[in-house]
């Protein structure tokens, strides 16, 4: 027998975490590709209590649902905790991580080693779209609030949502 009543047949599940403070156009590239890659892909916005963020983890969220809404296979959610512990009760066997540059590399091969010490998971890196290579939430942050234009750096709902922000709600 083949198709998803064999045996064995086991939905395809990964994760892409990450802060997303606010997400961009290069977390929602690795999504996209990750979402065309497995069966379901849950995005994980890490809850970092020590670091204030520009935007609430609640806010974060609702902008990632947002702008990933045409892709059916994509859950958001937060989690307050270790990685590998969503992981385990979700039953995701894979972490997909972009990698930007080779100096992204040594801080992901340390906790992509490190998570799989931990449970087993297994990290997937995949080559950011170079047109994306430079960028990061925090240098969007730093632009934005000059004044500098991000419109090419994030999607439309992310650009409304920091003009907010850095203007005063
Ligand atoms: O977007 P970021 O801030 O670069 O993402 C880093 C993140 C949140 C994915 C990473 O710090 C993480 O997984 N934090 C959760 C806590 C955890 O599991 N720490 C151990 C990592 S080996």
């Amino acid at each position: 027998m083949t198709g998803p009543e064999s045996e064995g047949s086991q939905v395809r599940r990964a994760v892409c975490p990450g802060s997303f403070d606010p997400i961009t156009n290069g977390h929602l590239d690795i999504i996209a590709r990750a979402s065309r890659l497995y069966d379901e892909v849950y995005v994980a916005v890490m809850v970092n209590q020590s670091k204030k963020g520009l935007f609430e983890v609640d806010e974060r969220i609702e902008l990632i649902r947002q702008v990933t809404a045409d892709y059916a296979n994509v859950v958001v959610e937060s989690h307050h905790g270790l990685l590998v512990d969503f992981c385990k009760q979700r039953d995701i066997p894979a972490i997909v991580k972009g990698l930007r540059a080779v100096s992204d590399f040594d801080y992901e091969l340390q906790m992509a080693q490190m998570n799989n010490g931990l449970s087993g998971v297994e990290t997937l890196f995949v080559p950011t779209n170079p047109t994306y290579s430079f960028l990061s939430s925090s240098l969007v942050k730093e632009v934005a609030a000059w004044g500098g234009d991000v419109s090419h750096l994030v999607p439309p709902a992310v650009l409304e949502a920091l003009d907010k922000r850095l203007r005063k709600d």
